[in-house]
C-alpha cells in the first residue's frame, strides 16, 4: 500500500541542521539563466509535445551544485543539477530536470529514504595509507583525502550502505568518484528516469533524456587545489561571449530494458535520437526572484510526455512541492499544466 507520509519524511531526510528554512534543502546553491530551445526535424516525429514542433520555445535554467550546503565549494567532488524549464506557447510549462550522475542511487521512494537517513553527512577523518591499500585489494574505492576545510564526508554513510545494498553501487561509487566541471556548460546531464512519449500516430516509446554539452564535457585537475567560488562566474563570463549550447538527446529503450528503475543503466547501443538544440544566452539578472524562487518539479509534463511506472520519479512531484512550499517558493505552475497526478 502506498504510503501516504512518505513525501513528508523524504523531504524531512534532506534537511540539514545547518541549512536555511528558505533555501532548497538539497541543490543549495543555484545559478539561473535563460535562452530558448530549438527542436530537430526529426524531433516532432517521435513526440507531440509542444516544445518538440520545430519552434523557438524559451527556457529558464537553473544550474546547482547537489550538495545541500549553503556554503559554496565549486571545486569539491560533487553532484551537478541542471533544471529546465520550457515556456510553452499556450502559456502553460514543462520541467525536465536532470543530474551529472547517470543513475539514481535506489529504485523505491522507501528505499530512498533508508539511503538518505544512512547516508547523513558524517566527520571526515583521513584514512592511513594501508587502509587504501586494502580498500584496493578488496576492489572498494579508496576514500579520498578530505579537501582544506572538509570537516564532514558525504558519503561514507552512502559507502556502507551500497555494501549492504548492491542496486546502490553503480550511483554510489559513480557519485564518489564524480569529480567538479570546470564549468556549469561543459557538462552532461542526465534526466535519469524512464519517460512515456507519443508519436503523432500514437506509437508510444519509452525514453531516457540526456543534456550533451556542444563545448564537451571539461572537469578540472582532480590533482589541483580545488577553487570554491568559480562556477557562477564562469557561466557569466562565459554567456557575454557567447551562447551556451547543449543538445538533447533521447535514448530508445527496448523490451527487457528496465523502464522503472532508475538505478540500472541501459545498454550503450540503444538508439539515440537528437531532439533539439537549447541555447542559453543570458543569466537571469534578478536570481532570487527569477530563479532561487522558481519551484522545478519533475511532475510537471505535458501532452506527449508521461510517466514511467518508476516510483521514484511518480513520488518526486509531492516530495518538490512540499519542499517548495516549505521554503516559501512560487508554486509551481500546476493548474495550468497537464501533471502527473495520476
Ligand atoms: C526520491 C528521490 C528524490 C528526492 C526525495 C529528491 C528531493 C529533492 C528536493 C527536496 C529538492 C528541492 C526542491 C525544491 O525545494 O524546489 C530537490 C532538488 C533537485 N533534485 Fe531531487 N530528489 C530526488 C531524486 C532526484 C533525481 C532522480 C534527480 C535527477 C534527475 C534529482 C535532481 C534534482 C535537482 C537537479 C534539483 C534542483 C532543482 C532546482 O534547481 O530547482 N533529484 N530534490
Amino acid at each position: 500500500m502506498e504510503d501516504p507520509g512518505i513525501a513528508e519524511r523524504l523531504v524531512d531526510s534532506l534537511v540539514r541542521p545547518d541549512g536555511s528554512p528558505k533555501k532548497r534543502p538539497v541543490h543549495t546553491i543555484g545559478i539561473g539563466a535563460t535562452g530558448s530551445f530549438l527542436a530537430s526535424h526529426v524531433a516532432r516525429d517521435y513526440c507531440i509535445s509542444k516544445h518538440f514542433q520545430g519552434t523557438e520555445t524559451p527556457v529558464t535554467v537553473r544550474f546547482s551544485n547537489g550538495s545541500g550546503s549553503a556554503v559554496q565549494h565549486d571545486g569539491w567532488s560533487d553532484v551537478r543539477g541542471m533544471a529546465t524549464r520550457f515556456h510553452l506557447d499556450d502559456g502553460t510549462a514543462t520541467d525536465l530536470i536532470a543530474m551529472t550522475l547517470p543513475e539514481f542511487f535506489t529504485p523505491t521512494p522507501e528505499t530512498f529514504l533508508d539511503f538518505a537517513l544512512a547516508a547523513k553527512p558524517a566527520k571526515f577523518s583521513r584514512e592511513s595509507p594501508w587502509r587504501k591499500i586494502l580498500d584496493m585489494l578488496k576492489l572498494t574505492p579508496p576514500m579520498r583525502d578530505p579537501y582544506p576545510g572538509e570537516t564532514v564526508r558525504p558519503d561514507e554513510g552512502a559507502m556502507r550502505f551500497a555494501d549492504r545494498n548492491g542496486y546502490a553501487q553503480l550511483a554510489v561509487f559513480q557519485a564518489a568518484a564524480i569529480g567538479a566541471p570546470a564549468s556549469y556548460d561543459r557538462a552532461s546531464y542526465h534526466a535519469v528516469h524512464t519517460f512515456v512519449i507519443t508519436a503523432p500516430d500514437g506509437t508510444r516509446r519509452w525514453v531516457r533524456f540526456t543534456w550533451q554539452p556542444i563545448a564537451g564535457v571539461l572537469d578540472t585537475n582532480p590533482n589541483a587545489p580545488p577553487e570554491d567560488v568559480y562556477l557562477q562566474d564562469k557561466l557569466r563570463e562565459r554567456l557575454a561571449l557567447a551562447p551556451a549550447r547543449f543538445s538533447l538527446m533521447m535514448s530508445i529503450g527496448e523490451i527487457g530494458d528496465a523502464f522503472d528503475d532508475p538505478t540500472r543503466p541501459w545498454p550503450p547501443h540503444r538508439v539515440r535520437v537528437m531532439m533539439g538544440t537549447l541555447t542559453l544566452d543570458t543569466v537571469v539578472k534578478d536570481q532570487e526572484a527569477d530563479c532561487e524562487r522558481l519551484s522545478f518539479n519533475p511532475g510537471l509534463l505535458t501532452d506527449g510526455i508521461e510517466p514511467s511506472g518508476d516510483l521514484v520519479l511518480r513520488a518526486r512531484k509531492d516530495v518538490y512541492e512540499i519542499s517548495s512550499k516549505r521554503r516559501g517558493a512560487v508554486p509551481c505552475p500546476f493548474s495550468r499544466s497537464q501533471a502527473n497526478d495520476e
